[in-house]
């Protein structure tokens, strides 16, 4: 039984700041930024704005009354928890209207989060083949102004209906995983922005993808030449391109030119909205489909999950005859299009402006799903 992502969509909030602005503001040389971490724009969001109604606003649309009822699992992969308690997808399922007879849940590491409900749900269908499972990345990504890793901030979320007789990608059994306990990237409980040694967590995602791409290729006797295109985990464009260079140098040029090639395809969206933690690999997926020239219905594609402390996985999936009438580019175009740009002095207010759950208030926010208000510590949502 093949079994798969059936459909795939992606949310970022309407704002964002252009990373030249950012950089003169910072005094770097804007090319530091646009080259050298290879941003252009990055999603800024609201307070009126969070985990849940990002994923929201990437879900509603993808499903139908039949998927509402076959759904009995609802897993949420974030580092932006709203609650240490209460998961997020139990709202989702309420907003969402899933049936009542399922499960909903958080998971958590780190960017890998989301890839571990993929798995997850990939395992349950094959044990329930009518169930289908909404599998949601969705996280603010945020370091602090004026800090280092500030031009690599960001958010948005990207909801995937995993089924069987998917109709984008059907999921490979061959998977390589690999756990290194290692202080790269970390938020201790109470913290507002994550701690993070940079250059370690450089240095620990090149290694990571080098030891799961050399276990994988040992494991399964599969090479580059196996592959139509990688999709990576992306906290910001060069990150992966590194990785992918790292692996490289023993490979033809034309090899090199094709993967080369096909990276530049799978960063078009990641450039313009920076860093969403666990939803930026699938970010990737989505616009290699939606950008690239070469690929086709067999073509397969290796994926890349990182998530710092560390935990990391190398997968593939294989295209499905027809998925293009699955995918979205006009509407992400538009939705990235459309965004309202914010000068440097409008994003660090809106930056500073953070939502207090102590204090009652309500907000106004043109979202089909928003934050309408705070009362006693809970959040109301537009629906
Ligand atoms: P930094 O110290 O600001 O930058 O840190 P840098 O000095 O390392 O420079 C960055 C690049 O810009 C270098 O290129 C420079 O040469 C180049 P490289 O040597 O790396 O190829 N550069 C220029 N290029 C052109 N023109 C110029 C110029 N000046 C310099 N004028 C860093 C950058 C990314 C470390 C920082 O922003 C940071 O700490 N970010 C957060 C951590 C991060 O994103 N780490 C990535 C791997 S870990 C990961 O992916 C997991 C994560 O998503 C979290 C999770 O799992 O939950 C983060």
């Amino acid at each position: 039984m093949n079994v798969g992502i059936d459909k795939m969509n992606f949310f970022v909030p309407p704002y964002y700041v252009d990373m030249t602005d950012l950089a003169i503001a910072r005094d770097v040389d804007p090319n530091k930024f646009l080259i050298g971490i290879g941003q252009e724009q990055m999603a800024v969001s609201p307070k009126s704005q969070d985990i849940v109604t990002f994923a929201a606003n990437a879900a509603k649309q993808l499903l139908t009354p039949e998927d509402l009822a076959a759904i009995d699992m609802v897993i949420v992969g974030t580092e932006t928890s709203i609650d240490e308690s209460k998961a997020s997808a139990v709202v989702l399922h309420r907003l969402l209207g899933v049936q009542p007879f399922a499960r909903s849940f958080e998971i958590k590491e780190a960017c890998y989060g989301a890839t571990a409900g993929v798995q997850l749900a990939k395992s349950h269908v094959r044990a329930n083949p009518d169930s289908k499972v909404l599998v949601i990345a969705s996280d603010i990504a945020r370091y602090g102004l004026n800090s280092g890793g500030e031009p690599t901030q960001g958010a948005g979320a990207v909801a995937m209906l995993i089924s069987r007789d998917p109709r984008i990608l059907v999921l490979e059994e061959q998977n390589a995983m690999l756990t290194q306990d290692i202080y790269d990237f970390w938020r201790p409980v109470g913290h507002q922005y994550p701690l993070v040694d940079g250059p370690l967590s450089n240095a620990t995602y090149i290694d990571s993808f080098q030891k799961v791409w050399k276990h994988y290729q040992a494991k399964y006797q599969r090479s580059l030449a196996d592959f139509d295109a990688l999709a990576f985990h992306i906290p910001y464009t060069k990150m992966g391109k590194k990785a992918l260079l790292s692996i490289l140098e023993t490979e033809s040029e034309s090899e090199q030119a094709r993967m080369l090639a096909s990276y530049e395809e799978s960063i078009v969206y990641s450039r313009k909205v920076g860093n969403l933690y666990t939803g930026s690999l699938y970010l990737g997926l989505i616009s290699l489909l939606e950008n690239s020239n070469t690929l086709a219905a067999g073509s397969r594609i290796g994926l890349f999950s990182y998530g710092s402390g560390a935990v990391s996985e190398f997968f593939s999936g294989t295209l499905v005859e027809g998925y293009e009438a699955f995918l979205a580019k006009e509407d992400h175009q538009m939705l990235l299009n459309n965004r309202h740009k914010l000068s440097i002095d409008e994003y660090e207010a809106m930056f500073n402006d953070a939502l207090d759950i102590d204090t009652a208030a309500t907000f106004e926010d043109a979202l089909p799903f928003s934050i309408t208000a705070i009362e006693g510590t809970i959040r109301t949502y537009r629906q």
